[in-house]
């Protein structure tokens, strides 16, 4: 199969979050058998990690009253075709998201890459776009009939519903040349504005959610954003497919960002780990129950919650090290809590592969009480490197992650709790000391569990192979 996956971000190129890791980790799992290609906007920060880049095209897109030309890049990676659209007046800024035009950036690379498959003659079986960034690739070619995707079908994988790229109806005019019987007739109508998420729910012969948790909660009005109504008129074509982590980038055993590898077999060595996090980031007992947060800092993540119970942590002996970036309140919290707690709670603001494999390798615990979670990797990556989860069940969390409750010890692998509420994080957290300090027994049994936990996309990406499959006519 020719599967194309239309994206705004994909690692080793750009990452916010984990959108990055899953269209580059699904894409490795499935170029083993397919021919897999993934365009992006060449975004600044991206110019100087290409390795090899030729000029393969070049298109003139039409936005409302002028023309812009656009460079088609390509590089092969890992055995993924990458394309880049090269536009330096959208994408050659600082940052790659926030800025009052990004509805209209998103659509001159949506409308960009239409042109450059046909420009460069790649015939895809499957267009798998992701998220609203490009949400109106369907709409762009099933509107508009266009005859070189005549066998063409499309998916859509819902990373975040909590973007919805709202337009006003203009836009469809301005920056998409559509009509706007398509708003009028509810095609691209989200509370009456146009929103590109819920137009490729509409022109999309498949939908995902990424995780079969979070496909329930798309269907429920309270969780859903008001995408409940038009996913439930798609219900049969709609899926939950869990995603993977890359086993390979993600492995105590080989990782070389850590200072002494491990697997289920050498479990003690874990501990080196620890003591080396402790002396970088000058935390005094390196004995001490440590818990690592790597996250976008944002309210979605739960950031409230692990703020409010830094002072109990601190109370109870145990160490903190938090790694991301977002909102600029949350950062400001962590340099305060840093001064507060110097010797026990560590902050870096930004993002350090590194220093975030070390975090994975050096703590027992992994905080990721989210308020909502599509899916999440972090408590993933966090049970291959045998740091227990602790958790909100909710989204692929509950998905992924199963909570001891002082009866399933043979199958849990982190520690979870329902209600988001400081109250239950604390009892949580109480509960989880009170593990580590008392029963060191049931804590190796689940760290071993956590470690054993199979996350590897080779199961997940049958899925969407098959759904692939379900939909093309070879
Ligand atoms: C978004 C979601 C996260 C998910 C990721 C990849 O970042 O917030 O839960 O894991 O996309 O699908």
């Amino acid at each position: 199969m020719k599967i194309v996956n239309v994206c705004s971000e994909a690692y080793p190129y750009v990452k916010t979050g984990g959108l990055g890791d899953v269209t580059y980790s699904l894409s490795k799992q499935l170029a083993k058998d397919n021919e897999v290609a993934i365009f992006l906007p060449l975004y600044s920060t991206i110019k100087n990690k290409l390795s090899d880049p030729k000029l393969v095209g070049n298109v003139d897109v039409h936005l409302s009253w002028r023309h812009e030309q656009c460079n088609v890049f390509y590089e092969k990676n890992n055995g993924i075709n990458f394309y880049f659209i090269e536009n330096r007046h959208y994408f050659e800024r600082e940052g790659i998201y926030g800025f009052d035009d990004d509805g209209e950036r998103f659509a001159l690379f949506t409308q960009a890459v239409v042109k450059a498959m046909e420009a460069i003659k790649l015939v895809p079986d499957i267009i798998h776009i992701h998220d609203w960034q490009v949400g109106m690739l369907p709409a762009l070619i099933k509107e508009n009939k266009l005859e070189f995707y005549k066998n063409t079908k499309f998916v859509l994988t819902i990373h975040n519903s909590a973007f919805l790229g709202y337009l006003d109806k203009d836009a469809l005019g301005n920056l998409y040349n559509l009509p706007t019987d398509i708003f009028y007739n509810g095609n691209v109508k989200l509370f009456d504005r146009v929103s590109t998420l819920r137009a490729a729910i509409h022109y999309c012969d498949k939908i995902v959610a990424v995780s079969p948790t979070n496909r329930n909660e798309l269907l429920n009005n309270e969780s859903s954003n008001g995408l409940d109504g038009p996913l439930r008129m798609r219900e049969f074509d709609f899926t939950g497919i869990l995603n993977g982590i890359d086993v390979d980038g993600f492995n105590p055993k080989t990782d070389k960002y850590i200072t002494s590898n491990y697997d289920s077999s050498s479990i003690k060595n874990k501990i080196e780990n620890k003591k080396l996090l402790c002396k970088k980031l000058g935390l005094s007992n390196e004995n001490a129950p440590t818990f690592g947060v790597v996250t976008r800092v944002t309210w979605q993540k739960g950031m409230d919650l692990i703020f409010g119970s830094i002072a109990l942590l601190v109370s109870r002996g145990a160490n903190v090290v938090i790694l991301g970036s977002g909102e600029q309140r949350y950062e400001a919290m962590m340099n305060e809590l840093h001064s507060r707690f110097p010797t026990q709670v560590a902050v870096y603001i930004g993002y350090n592969d590194e220093l975030a494999h070390l975090i994975y390798a050096g703590s027992d615990f992994f905080l990721m009480p989210s308020l909502f979670e599509p899916c999440g990797l972090g408590q993933m990556i966090a049970q291959r490197y045998g740091a227990l989860p602790l958790v909100r069940r909710v989204g692929g969390l509950k998905d992924s992650v199963i909570g001891f409750d002082g009866t399933n010890l043979s199958s849990a692998n982190g520690i979870a709790f329902d209600f988001y509420s400081l109250e239950a994080m604390h009892g949580t957290i109480n509960y989880a000391l009170d593990i580590f300090y008392e029963k060191k027994k049931e804590f190796n049994r689940l760290v071993i569990n956590a470690l054993m936990t199979d996350h590897s996309w080779q199961k997940s990406a049958q899925e969407y192979e098959m759904l692939y499959k379900s939909i093309i006519n070879i």
